[in-house]
């Protein structure tokens, strides 16, 4: 710790689980620099902004408020202002050119060099893919009482190379943590009170430990932490649903009946062209087997709709393996073309062709998504609270399939887990009496 007066430092994130829990590492990074957090960035020493690549809506936000910014940089020239995250990997020093009001480039794989950087100790652009974990050299994780759910990555990159997809060349190659460091991360969330565990990766199912030990694996021994309650993981590749894996979900209690796995098309011409490496056949023959393991298991998916090449016929294929699945919840997107990624240049469908696929599928998840909660009406369903409600005496928290669950429950504290009777449904939650 420096023993100046703290300064400020306000992140905001974009995109997805594992940017939230990398903006964690990096303000427990920058908190040994002697910054504090602040929510409000005209009153920061330093604004960073940590990005999204995977569409390219996300990346354009990041030009707009670096727009945004500039105003504030004009008054106070001392303020620095980073980007980090996957469009800083992928336009590096690009930024700065088109933005002069950006102090700092910083690429997921090379956060622990962040304060270095700041104190201008190492060059302003860094999109460096070293070969060594970049935890090792984060600072360990704060002694400080943490919210009752936490995140923690288990497996960074991606080896599929998607047509579509950027992720193989933002995050790069997939790199699995050791065993032993994610065993004593997690023991660690436990002892600062935390329950509930979402284990991170980008193809979270893919990783391998040391050697030939299995995602299922891991969960067993993580399953083992005693105050561990609950252990959840994102995202999965349907390839690397591993017997081990699937096992899990039937013998693991902690392991939460909740699984993300996207398909992105029920069209096999599509998931070729899409490099996806398997049918809808085996998509759903595999969510057989995962549903005879775990028969109370909610399933959530993306699709991508308009990937080029794509068909009324297809798209017809892609919404009947959704009323063969019946998914919880998906979150569906028109495709967006990625430069440098395979499918780039290929002739796309036309726009307003692809915006009434999209809408008709997102019509028909909906549904789905409603008829899964209404369906938790009536059941008893553990309960992870988090926090007060708006309404007094009100306690909003988790339910083992995520939805959000008020209830009435003034001796409740954040933290606590417990059986809910679900009383209702409403439109984004749910609604239950303790048991
Ligand atoms: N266009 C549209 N959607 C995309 N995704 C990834 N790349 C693209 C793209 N180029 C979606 C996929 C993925 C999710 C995280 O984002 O559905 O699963
Ligand atoms: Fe991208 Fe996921 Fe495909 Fe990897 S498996 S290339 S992260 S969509």
């Amino acid at each position: 710790m420096t023993d100046q007066t703290p300064k400020k430092l306000f992140i905001k994130t974009y995109g997805c689980q594992m940017n939230v829990y990398d903006s964690q590492r990096m303000a427990e990074a920058m908190a040994a620099e002697g910054y504090v957090q602040t929510d409000r960035a005209d009153d920061a020493d330093m604004v960073l902004l940590n990005t999204c690549h995977i569409r390219e809506k996300a990346a354009e936000k990041l030009y707009s408020d670096l727009g945004r910014l500039k105003p504030l940089k004009g008054g106070r020239p001392d303020l620095k202002i980073g980007v980090a995250g996957c469009v800083a990997q992928a336009e590096g020093a690009e930024i700065i050119r088109r933005a002069p009001q950006v102090d700092l480039v910083v690429g997921p794989q090379s956060y622990h060099n962040l304060p270095a950087m700041v104190r201008g100790e190492a060059p302003a652009v860094n999109t460096e893919f070293p070969a060594e974990d970049k935890f090792d050299h984060l600072p360990q994780r704060r002694a400080t009482r943490r919210a009752p759910a936490a995140f923690l990555t288990v497996q960074e990159g991606c080896d599929k190379f998607c047509a579509f997809c950027v992720v193989p060349y933002t995050r790069g190659a997939e790199v699995s943590r050791p065993t032993a460091r994610i065993m004593a991360e997690a023991r660690d969330l436990v002892a600062r009170g935390v329950r509930e565990i979402t284990l991170l990766g980008q193809n979270v199912n893919g990783w391998h430990g040391d050697g030939a030990e299995g995602f299922g694996a891991l969960i067993r021994q993580l399953a083992e932490i005693e105050g561990l309650d609950r252990i959840r993981y994102t995202t999965s590749h349907p390839n690397d649903m591993g017997d081990d894996l699937i096992t899990a979900h039937r013998d693991i209690p902690q392991l939460m009946p909740y699984l993300h796995l996207p398909v992105q098309s029920g069209s096999d011409r599509i998931l070729k062209a899409m490099n996806r490496k398997h049918t809808a056949d085996q998509y759903l023959r595999l969510i057989d087997r995962i549903r005879t393991a775990r028969p109370d298991i909610m399933l959530t998916s993306d699709f991508i709709v308009g990937f080029p090449g794509e068909t009324d016929q297809d798209h017809a294929a892609t919404l009947r393996l959704v009323e063969q699945v019946g998914f919880g919840t998906a979150f569906s997107f028109k495709y967006s073309p990625r430069p440098g990624t395979p499918a780039f240049g290929r002739e796309m469908v036309a726009d307003a062709v692809a915006d009434a696929r999209l809408q008709e599928l997102q019509a028909l998840l909906d549904r789905q998504q409603r008829v899964a909660q209404e369906s938790m009406v009536g059941r008893t369903l553990g309960v992870l609270f988090e926090k007060p409600g708006r309404m007094p005496g009100q306690m909003v928290g988790k339910s083992d399939y995520l939805h959000s669950v008020f209830v009435q429950a003034p001796d409740v504290a954040p933290g606590d887990l417990l059986q809910v009777r679900i009383k209702a449904s409403a439109s984004n939650s749910l609604e239950g009496v303790l048991t």
